[in-house]
């Protein structure tokens, strides 16, 4: 089989690690792809990786068709949201393509939060109370109505920043300007979703559908804010790691239940069906897991280490689940412990500079439980070069959190390029479940 990856981060790469070792894979085409495709090689692909990146524009449905076509692709699978907010799978649809990814009316419940939000009050799937508006003076008195914190959204896609969770009504008024009056977000701020602020601690749920049902892959945690501690502003996500101690199998039954079956009833009630992996984002609060959000992909770089535990072939899965039809279907998916650590530009989310060339590559994808994935990166005269903010993901597997985190950190060690960041906590909260969930059974 000739898969098509649509892509260029650090999920696409481990998506890509992945497809490339199953055996009915001949080759990964991927557009665009970063270094770590490009290069093949993190020294445990071996010979069987067969990627190779053809420079199309992620963003653009018309030419990933006239990719596939050319190129004799028989399945594509996208990873970010973008191309899927745009409508590629409906354009892959219309030209008998499979693809694995939701339909545009579908990658609304990401793309939109107005629709997201509307939807879970018609098909009472619990989130935090909400409103949707249309001007400043609607949106002021929503937040005032709350009370203090409250929490401003953009309506549209924000590339993760068009969230503020703000502690008092002077930085609410701000965000709710910045984004209607000054435009910062462009048309994904012409309307705003004003909410109730919950408290608890948060997981992300991913789980593949083919419209009726679907299975669910080990819940993560990711670290959103650049600083330790969870401090500073929020980036596209600085680490995580999977499987999550907050997630008990009774949870897995009741987001089943509460959240996962209504979507996909919802929408086939509402004239379309979800065939995609369907990211929930949990708020665990005391009266209950609480939707915080719905994206329409994988998590990055919640990808990095929830991919490495499914032991089983993934393609036959997301084409089955593209299909519709998951009945009969298996997998096997581990639980060993797995910590990623996003090794990024210094400045980033601000400015940042890129050029500088990657050292340690090699060492660090050489021992023996640690992989590397590439997010910002290129080739440029076969060396990988830095060019994005979130460059690397160093992902750790140990039978316990403490062995897998030292193992990221250790393969982070290897890797130098000037500026290089990461956080140093990676992981830590783990721990601290764990000690938590040990102490009340103790008790
Ligand atoms: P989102 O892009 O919707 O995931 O929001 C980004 C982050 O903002 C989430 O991961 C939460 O930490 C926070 N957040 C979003 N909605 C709420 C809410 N209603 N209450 C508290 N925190 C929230
Ligand atoms: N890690 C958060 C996201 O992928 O949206």
């Amino acid at each position: 089989m000739r898969l098509l990856l649509v892509g260029a981060g650090g999920r696409e790469n481990a998506m890509a690690w992945k497809f490339s070792q199953e055996s009915g894979v001949e080759e990964v085409i991927c557009a665009p792809g970063n270094a770590g495709m490009a290069m093949a090689t993190n020294g445990k692909f071996g010979s069987r990786l067969r990627t190779r990146c053809v420079m199309v524009d992620s963003g653009d449905p018309a030419a990933l068709l006239a990719l596939a076509v050319r190129e004799g692709v028989d399945f594509t699978i996208v990873g970010p949201e973008l191309p899927l907010s745009l409508g590629v799978s409906d354009r892959f649809a219309e030209a008998g393509r499979p693809l694995f990814g939701p339909l545009q009316a579908a990658a609304r419940l990401e793309s939109s939060k107005a629709f997201s939000k509307e939807f879970m009050a018609r098909h009472q799937i619990p989130t935090a109370q909400f409103r949707v508006c249309h001007n400043t003076d609607d949106a002021i008195n929503a937040c005032e109505a709350f009370g203090f914190p409250v929490v401003v959204k953009a309506d549209g896609l924000a590339a993760g920043k068009g969230v503020t969770v703000a502690p008092d009504r002077q930085t609410a008024k701000a965000a709710v300007y910045e984004a209607m009056v000054d435009g910062r977000f462009g048309d994904a701020g012409t309307a705003l979703v004003i909410e109730e602020c919950l408290v608890g601690p948060e997981v992300s749920f991913f789980v593949v559908c083919d419209g009726r049902q679907g299975m669910v892959l080990p819940a993560a945690q990711d670290y959103k804010r650049v600083f330790d501690d969870d401090a500073g502003p929020n980036t596209g996500g600085m680490g995580a790691f999977a499987p999550s101690p907050l997630c008990s199998e009774s949870l897995v039954d009741r987001v089943t239940r509460e959240v996962v079956t209504p979507v996909l009833e919802g929408l086939r009630a509402e004239g379309t069906e979800y065939r995609g992996v369907l990211y929930v984002g949990l708020m665990l609060t005391p009266a209950g897991p609480k939707v915080i959000e719905f994206n329409v992909r994988f998590g990055d770089p919640e990808a990095q280490v929830v991919l490495p535990m499914v032991h089983t072939e993934l393609t036959p899965v997301l084409l089955a689940a593209a299909k519709g039809d998951l009945n009969g279907i298996q997998w096997r998916v581990g639980s060993d412990p797995h910590v990623a650590v996003v090794v990024a530009s210094g400045g980033y989310p601000g400015a940042y500079k890129t050029g500088f060339s990657i050292e340690g590559l090699a060492e660090a994808a050489a021992l023996p439980d640690v992989l590397v994935f590439h997010a910002g990166s290129v080739l440029r005269n076969g060396v990988a070069v830095t060019s994005g903010g979130r460059v690397l993901t160093v992902v750790g597997r140990g039978q316990t959190f403490p062995e897998a985190i030292d193992a990221a950190y250790t393969g982070v060690g290897l890797i130098s390029f000037p500026d290089k960041y990461y956080r140093t906590d990676i992981g830590q909260k783990a721990l601290a479940c764990q000690t938590t969930i040990t102490g009340g059974e103790d008790a």
